[in-house]
């Protein structure tokens, strides 16, 4: 029989059976029949530590046994509270307020709404729109969508639908940029800012890696650059890490490269390891005392019902202790090296035709193809040698559980390598 689940982005008139996963162990799953495969995208990049990671699973079981869930309006628990603590610590100096919701597209729409209505409780109701990056990527929701990439992201269809925001380029420098080497991307947003400052309430970013967008790497001299001028025309700072928090780019926050604390910042995926749905926005002092005050509009009005779940903290306080008691910064170091030297210093993959550029930075690795049509057929081919892969448009990457061994990293990069050189 036909399943009746209608799966994300799928054609479905195109769309073939969907392999049916019954477990999984590390950075591997198994399906149904017993085939296991290596996961190259450790689950959309959530899965940092593996699949049934032993201290995340007793974790919720543990707080299954305690508390599932209680909601957080007029009301607290020991997880939240804990957890909230502990961002407060990790996260750059000077967020010191959580609020929490269940996913990365919902912590993003909590940044874009607190950011509006900052500007509205200080008297200035005009700063009402948003400043986002071309090939950006921030979620499906409606307010999401509207902050992707308006022309080559996967929204345009919803265009009439959707609030108008403004958009600079896409940063071109790489990650190693000399900081004149950014200027030019930097003169781009000042343009944009110059223009319509007066109607922007926030400059939204994936700061270093524009992910869902292409993999696109920039260097921290753009966040610094930004947030000088974010502070010139005030303009809230938010750093959407969803995708780079947790370690991704090598340290535990992109903003740690750059040692810029956003006004707000965004977090989910990696927060609970992935093991349940749950995201966090931080945002500074300085955001938060304009929410005090004395009219019914200094309230903040949002609060998905599932906010705070005592499952979801109680599993990200663990992944937070195991990130940093099992030296995950040694072994995302590791990864990296694998990456750089299987991909990066490989002259035969930079010189293949089809092959526009190879990027690495922390735990991911892309191989950007001239067209999406030179990776038609990879995930099938991959599966044929025991990884899974689900390249992105023409960008064939990798983003592995930070647990998968250099000997695993080298099995993911040698398919990786091997669709355009081996075959
Ligand atoms: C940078 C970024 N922001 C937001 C999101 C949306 O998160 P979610 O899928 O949990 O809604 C994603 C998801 O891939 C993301 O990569």
């Amino acid at each position: 029989m036909i399943s009746p689940v209608w799966h994300p982005y799928a054609h479905l008139k195109t769309q073939r059976p969907a392999p049916k996963v019954v477990g999984g162990e590390g950075p591997r799953f198994t399906l149904e029949g017993g085939e296991t495969l290596l996961d190259a995208t450790c689950s959309w990049w959530c899965m940092i530590h593996g699949y049934a990671h032993p201290r995340l699973v007793a974790a919720i079981r543990e707080q299954a046994g305690e508390l599932c869930h209680v909601m957080l309006g007029g009301l607290t628990h020991e997880p939240a509270d804990r957890l909230a603590r502990e961002l407060v610590r990790v996260t750059p100096e000077g967020l010191n307020h959580v609020f929490y919701s269940d996913s990365g597209s919902v912590g993003m729409e909590v940044a874009m709404k607190m950011a509006v209505q900052y500007h509205q409780l200080r008297g200035r109701p005009g700063k009402h729109r948003l400043l986002s990056l071309m090939k950006a990527y921030h979620g499906d929701t409606a307010g999401c969508m509207a902050v992707c990439d308006p022309e080559e992201g996967m929204h345009s269809l919803f265009a009439g639908y959707l609030p108008r925001h403004h958009f600079a380029p896409a940063p071109t420098a790489p990650f190693d940029a000399e900081p004149e080497a950014v200027a030019a991307d930097l003169a781009a947003l000042r343009e944009v800012l110059e223009r319509h400052h007066r109607e922007i309430a926030a400059l939204l970013m994936e700061p270093l890696l524009q992910a869902a967008g292409g993999l696109n790497m920039t260097s921290p001299h753009y966040l610094r650059g930004a947030r000088e001028l974010c502070d010139e025309f005030d303009v809230l700072l938010v750093f959407d890490e969803v995708a780079t928090g947790f370690g991704r780019t090598g340290r535990m926050f992109a903003a740690d490269h750059a040692e810029v604390t956003p006004d707000i910042m965004v977090l989910s995926k990696g927060l609970t390891g992935g093991y349940l749905g749950h995201a966090a926005t931080l945002a500074t002092d300085r955001v938060h005392e304009a929410f005090v005050g004395d009219s019914p509009e200094h309230a903040f009005m949002h609060g998905p019902t599932f906010m705070g779940n005592p499952l979801a903290c109680r599993v990200a306080l663990e992944s937070l202790a195991v990130f940093e008691e099992e030296d995950y910064p040694g072994k995302i170091a590791g990864l990296n090296r694998v990456l750089r030297e299987e991909l990066m210093d490989d002259k035969a993959l930079a010189a293949h035709p089809a092959v526009a550029d190879v990027r690495v930075l922390g735990a991911t690795a892309v191989i950007e193809a001239y067209e999406a049509a030179d990776l038609v057929g990879v995930a099938d081919w991959a599966r044929t040698q025991g990884i899974w892969l689900r390249p992105i448009g023409r960008w064939l990457y990798t983003m592995p559980a930070y647990i998968t061994t250099e000997a695993d990293m080298r099995r993911i990069t040698d398919v990786m390598k091997g669709w355009f050189l081996a075959r």
